[in-house]
């Protein structure tokens, strides 16, 4: 969600600045701008892409050596050109990126409108511009200090980048709840939302933490002080990402790539953390807090969308396997709720970018009352990365595609890995179930390609689906998340209503909508439901329903009954969403693209959601 780059350096900057907003896109946006300052300072912005923006600057720029750029995904304000940043202060002196949500916004405009101060747009970041502008009118102040003061006054979250005319040499950033990441070049800074368009420049990195305020100089001098002006001494690490990760790598979309690395993913997501032979898990993050993890009365789960999913079969996972008792929280549902969280409690939060505002606002909270915090994330370096006790990267390296693929099934993978490990401690596992469920995970990445290969078949399958406006998803026990996945990524990329249920809960409701213009997608892989399931199948034909079956290869009944099947190989139980998923994403992927849907970057929606 909105992405924020800037440069000074001895560059041109405009051509760093569109390059690093391309890379931004991913995040999902509604409008793009860019500043440059080379004596006075030039905007150009406008509603739509990037190469928009692109086609309406590339002629007028003039060369600079600073600059601020934007992708806007609005939350005040409609898309259009005169909301989409970077916003000036009304004596064009100052500009202003902004990503985040200022909530004492119309108190301060108010205040603002009354010393005579104008405004252009309907943002809330256009009040911070003039505010700073004000601070600075009234009190003749450097840049970097009327930013600091009006981020005293400001409620809300935000990562904002400022320049000042008067100050050409000179970047001020700062961040609360919004993620900011400063890449230190040879005679360059870059800054930007996230890494990704930084790492074409350099593999020096700052994460920048909440309420502090960087100074980017000319010279190369850096300073970092908090809001409360106390000085920090910067941490600079190294980036482990390379450029390759952030192209398509010769495929049509992101999302596919995605689909078909999980072998890849997967095998990484294990690397040196399992050995099936001599029976034992090494989770770096779990033994550090060993006693309490494994010692805990309750696990919370808390995440968003489809880690949240993953977070679902990690409550079967523990329960089953660990026997500690699980919730499974919609992060932004627990934060507001007033939850009953003791010390003996460990909350787990699943995150793809470890930036989503709700996510990040539950473990804080949670923290704040004595649980030990844990993180399953993917993006290295991010906000709950940094804020969690203890945690387990998923490995997955950058998912640019909006609907999340080899996350999930790395953040299953991590889940599973954890709750046998926890189960081995505690005890609630056989050895004969351990190692054969050992053996089994690391068999999975093969079988996943087994899965990959029947992508015709698959594609096939989307063509009797991608006309329909519905569709429902079912799958039970250790499945019914995979239905529930299956339907957000079908109604995310290709903008079909699906609803993800329990096979068996249909008789309550979804049964109502079935006739022969409903597809039916079912999860029939599991061995200790199989009949039941098989039962539920014959129901949904009862009523003309038309089933389009996930069973286990070599099956016999289920394939009678069908309509369409998709085989997937054997495997135990509690692994089986690994696989089951794979044909799912596939599915959905052909669907958007036989309806020429933007695959990467469907409508509305944001990769990273850092506001509320
Ligand atoms: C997944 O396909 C979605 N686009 C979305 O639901 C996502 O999983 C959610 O926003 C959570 O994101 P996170 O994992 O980065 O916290
Ligand atoms: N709240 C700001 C706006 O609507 C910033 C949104 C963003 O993060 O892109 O303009």
């Amino acid at each position: 969600m909105c992405g924020i780059v800037a440069y000074l350096g001895n560059q041109d900057a405009y051509p760093r600045l569109i390059k690093g907003l391309h890379r931004l896109e991913y995040r999902g946006y509604d409008s793009a701008g860019i500043a440059l300052l080379n004596g006075n300072i030039q905007v150009y912005k406008k509603k739509g892409k990037v190469s928009e923006l692109e086609a309406h600057s590339a002629q007028q720029h003039t060369p600079a050596t600073l600059g601020i750029g934007h992708t806007r995904w609005a939350t005040h304000g409609e898309p259009n050109d005169i909301n989409a940043h970077p916003h000036l202060s009304g004596n064009g002196r100052i500009a202003l990126v902004h990503n985040g949500i200022i909530e004492n916004y119309d108190l301060l405009k108010t205040a603002l409108q009354k010393e005579g101060h104008t405004f252009e747009s309907e943002t809330d970041t256009e009040v911070l511009v003039k505010l700073i502008q004000a601070i600075q009118d009234r009190d003749g102040l450097p840049i970097e200090e009327a930013v600091r003061l009006a981020l005293t006054r400001v409620v809300g979250a935000y990562a904002i980048v400022v320049i000042d005319q008067q100050d050409p040499n000179k970047l001020v950033a700062a961040r609360k709840a919004s993620p900011l990441v400063i890449g230190i070049g040879k005679d360059e800074f870059l800054l930007a939302s996230d890494a990704t368009p930084i790492v074409e420049h350099t593999n020096k990195v700052i994460y920048l933490n909440d309420e502090e305020i960087a100074v980017l100089h000319r010279s190369g001098d850096l300073e970092i002080k908090t809001i409360s002006n106390e000085v920090q001494t910067p941490y600079i690490q190294q980036l482990d990402l390379k450029i390759e990760m952030l192209e398509k790598g010769g495929y049509d979309f992101f999302m596919l790539k995605e689909i078909m690395e999980q072998p890849m993913t997967l095998t990484n997501c294990m690397r040196g953390r399992i050995n099936a032979d001599e029976g034992w898990i090494h989770l770096g993050g779990v033994e550090e807090y060993a006693s309490r993890i494994t010692q805990a009365k309750r696990l919370i789960i808390v995440a968003c969308g489809t880690s949240w999913h993953a977070g679902l079969i990690g409550e079967y996972l523990f329960e089953d396997l660990a026997r500690i008792p699980v919730e499974v929280e919609y992060a932004s549902e627990f934060r507001y709720r007033n939850p009953i969280i003791g010390e003996g409690d460990v909350v787990i939060a699943i995150s793809q970018s470890g930036e989503t505002a709700d996510t990040l606002a539950a473990l804080e909270i949670a923290k704040e009352k004595g649980a030990l915090i844990f993180g399953i994330v993917n993006s290295v370096g991010s906000s709950i990365a940094r804020v969690t006790d203890a945690g387990s990267y998923i490995h997955a390296g950058p998912e640019i595609g909006v609907a999340s693929t080899k996350a999930f099934t790395g953040q299953v993978t991590l889940l599973t890995l954890m709750a046998l490990d926890l189960a081995k401690r505690r005890g609630t596992i056989s050895e004969g179930y351990y190692h054969r469920l050992l053996t089994e995970l690391t068999l999975i990445p093969e079988k996943i390609k087994r899965v990959l290969e029947q992508d015709k078949k698959i594609q096939y399958i989307a063509a009797e689906i991608k006309d329909h406006t519905n569709a429902l998803y079912l799958g039970r026990g250790y499945n019914f998340p995979v239905a529930l996945e299956g339907a957000l990524k079908l109604k995310e990329i290709s903008y079909i209503h699906a609803e993800g249920y329990p096979a068996a809960e249909m008789k309550h409701g979804p049964i109502a909508l079935i006739d022969d213009n409903m597809p039916v997608i079912v999860i029939a892989t599991n061995k200790s439901a199989y009949d039941k399931i098989a039962s539920n199948i014959q129901e949904v034909k009862a009523r003309k329903g038309r089933v389009f079956a996930i069973v286990p290869e070599d099956d016999e009944t289920i394939s009678q009954i069908a309509d369409y099947c998709i085989e997937i190989p054997e495997t135990e139980e509690p692994l089986s969403p690994l696989l089951s998923v794979i044909p799912l994403q596939l599915l959905s992927y052909h669907i958007a693209v036989m309806r020429n849907c933007n695959v990467d970057q469907p409508r509305n929606l944001a990769k990273s959601v850092t506001v509320e």
